[in-house]
């Protein structure tokens, strides 16, 4: 199986970069929104502005990025056979603790729709750094490979 991609692994490679790019676009910036958020009155006008750039960015930008970094990100593991890496491993468990961040974004936008957000913008601001210290791990693990 190795290999399989031939010369299109580049192809792949670039993919699944531009992916990546549009994912983390969304993950380091629909907390900033929420920051902006919990300074406006529930049911005011910009909150129901900032309620649809919330939906459309996490339903037409993350959600779809999310999908094709894995689509392009698994070839690019079948076709290295990076599992059987050390580094591989560590980028894996900062891949599982983004999903979780992605996951946990979709539940604070949920509670935003509902008017019904309890969280304070520090934690917001707080929550903005998770995505930010997983991408420069996951950079330096797949880029420097330390293990
Ligand atoms: C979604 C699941 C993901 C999988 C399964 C995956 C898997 C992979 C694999 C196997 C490679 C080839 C690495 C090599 O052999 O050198 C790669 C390259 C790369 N990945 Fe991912 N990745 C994923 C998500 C991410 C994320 C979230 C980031 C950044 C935050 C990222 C950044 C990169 C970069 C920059 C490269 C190019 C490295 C190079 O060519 O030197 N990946 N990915």
């Amino acid at each position: 199986m190795a290999g399989f991609l031939g010369e299109g692994y580049l192809w792949v490679k670039a993919l699944h970069i531009i992916s990546v790019i549009s994912w983390m676009a969304g993950l380091l910036y629909l907390p900033r929104i929420f920051v902006y958020h919990t300074q406006v009155p529930v049911g005011s006008e910009r909150s129901e502005i900032l309620k649809v750039m919330e939906r459309k960015l996490f339903r037409f930008i993350m959600t779809p990025a999310m999908a094709a970094s894995w689509l392009f990100g698994i070839l690019l593991v079948l076709d290295t056979e990076a599992f059987r890496e050390g580094w591989f491993h560590g980028k894996f468990l900062f891949l599982f603790l983004l999903m979780g961040f992605h996951g946990t974004s979709s539940k604070w936008m949920k509670t935003f729709q509902a008017d019904n957000n309890t969280k304070s913008e520090k934690f917001y601001r707080f929550a903005n750094e998770v995505p930010t210290l997983l991408m420069i791990l996951i950079v330096i693990f797949v880029v420097v490979k330390p293990f």
